[in-house]
């Protein structure tokens, strides 16, 4: 495979530690859209590169399965399987519908437009710890700890628990990076101790309901019964590493890319009006979580490619939003670009990002304040990229800027 095309190896997570093989993208999109990549670990896949077929793919959930072999991308074995299965994500209509409305409220534009202060006010908190000092890690110290604040309170976890949360998440999506995991059997350890945590906190729910997600969950049924323990505790999971990760990694992403495009943060800094415009072109830039799986679940066709029934389909948002018959120049960075109907939240089709309000909120928020206070904040170091196929993830950005006051004291 990889050593007669030329193309690295994409089931491979040391790919993507130098960063993203933008190239071998480039070279499939025009050469072999629907390519069939062999696999160590498994049993081979079709890499779905282009927009138009990755939104085909997603839109088309009665030929692409998300519960047969879940969304995820490794395998696993029929027990695990099972339990997987009971996750949202790994769902197909109408099963996946009905859970999906029990937590769907929680997320619209109105709901997320009421956190809008909240969101503020936590950003300049966030500025607030580090802005004296002149230096910070990006990541752990900034755009961690927004996501982190604030799913922590949409579920109900007490503040002063979030970073057990920002430590599970971190073992289970970073579960193939050496900083994060040396051995597998400490990803199962994460969830199993998220699950513990979980599991005390609905039992104090349960005798003190209050207004948030857990609270919802506990009381939500599904056909007329209550939700199982094993399917609160992956609801629990879901929206914890979902709404964890993702952003974070946005918001990083940006912050690199407004650095190495100076111009660029400038137009920002210069018209704040701009604000809307570049997270969507930051979401598209980076594209956070890179691909997503289905299975064919009869004979089909992706373009012109036959696809057997069950056969694995992996799709690259990574790629779709750098499609050159889609974006003009897909490789230059505008914070002014219009239209820009990027991937990074899914191409459509009901898996479509429960949380893409509330992303972009938070990152349209998180950046108006950045540059408000901090303007001249620029990356000083070198990135450190996790070591992962599936996430887009940078671990350590160090960044400098001009001390100032906390906003308090301004
Ligand atoms: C920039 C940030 C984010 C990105 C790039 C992102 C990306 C995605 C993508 C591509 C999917 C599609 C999954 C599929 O096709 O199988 C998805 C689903 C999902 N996202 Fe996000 N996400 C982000 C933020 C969030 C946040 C803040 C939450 C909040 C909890 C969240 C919760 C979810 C959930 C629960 C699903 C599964 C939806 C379903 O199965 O119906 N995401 N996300």
């Amino acid at each position: 495979m990889a050593a007669d095309t030329g193309y690295a190896d994409l089931s491979n997570p040391d790919t993507f530690v130098p960063g993203v093989p933008f190239e071998t993208f480039d070279r499939l999109r025009k050469e072999d859209p629907v390519y069939w990549h062999e696999e160590v670990d498994g049993p081979g896949f079709w890499c779905v590169t282009r927009y138009d077929d990755l939104v085909a793919v997603n839109r088309d959930n009665q030929l692409f399965s998300s519960n047969r072999r879940t969304a995820l991308f490794m395998e696993s074995d029929e027990e695990m399987l099972a339990q997987q299965r009971l996750m949202m994500l790994n769902m197909d209509p109408p099963m996946h519908t009905r859970y999906r409305l029990l937590v769907n409220k929680g997320f619209t534009p109105r709901r997320v437009a009421e956190l809008q202060e909240d969101i503020r006010r936590r950003t300049n908190e966030i500025l607030d710890a580090v802005c004296e000092k002149g230096e910070a890690d990006f990541v752990v110290e900034m755009s961690a700890e927004l996501p982190l604040q604030v799913i922590a309170d949409m579920l109900g976890v007490p503040q002063e628990d979030r970073h057990l949360v920002f430590d599970w998440s971190n073992r289970m999506v970073g579960s193939q990076d050496p900083e994060y995991l040396t051995d597998p059997e400490l990803a199962q350890n994460a969830s199993m101790e998220l699950y513990s945590y979980f599991n005390q906190l609905s039992a104090q729910r349960k005798i003190d309901p209050k207004e948030d997600l857990v609270t919802a969950l506990l009381n939500a049924e599904v056909d007329g019964e209550k939700l199982s323990e094993l399917e609160l505790d992956l609801f629990f999971l879901l929206l914890s590493v979902a709404g964890n990760e993702t952003t974070r990694n946005a918001i990083s992403h940006g912050m690199v890319a407004l650095s190495e495009h100076p111009d660029q943060k400038q137009r920002l800094v210069d018209d704040p009006s701009l604000i809307n415009s570049a997270v969507e072109e930051i979401l598209r830039w980076s594209s956070p979580v890179m691909h997503f799986r289905r299975q064919a679940t009869g004979p089909t066709q992706i373009g012109d490619q036959k696809i057997e029934e069950d056969d694995k389909v992996v799709f690259w948002h990574i790629s779709a939003n750098r499609d050159e018959t889609h974006f003009d120049d897909p490789y230059s960075f505008d914070v002014s670009r219009s239209p820009n109907e990027h991937v990074a939240f899914g191409g459509g089709g009901p898996h479509f990002c429960l949380g893409a309000n509330l992303a972009r909120m938070e990152m349209q928020v998180f950046f108006a304040e950045l540059l408000k206070r901090l303007p001249d904040i620029e990356v000083s170091g070198q990135v450190d990229r996790l070591r992962s196929n599936f996430i887009n993830g940078l671990k350590h950005i160090p960044v400098s800027f001009t001390p100032t006051k906390p906003a308090a004291a301004a």
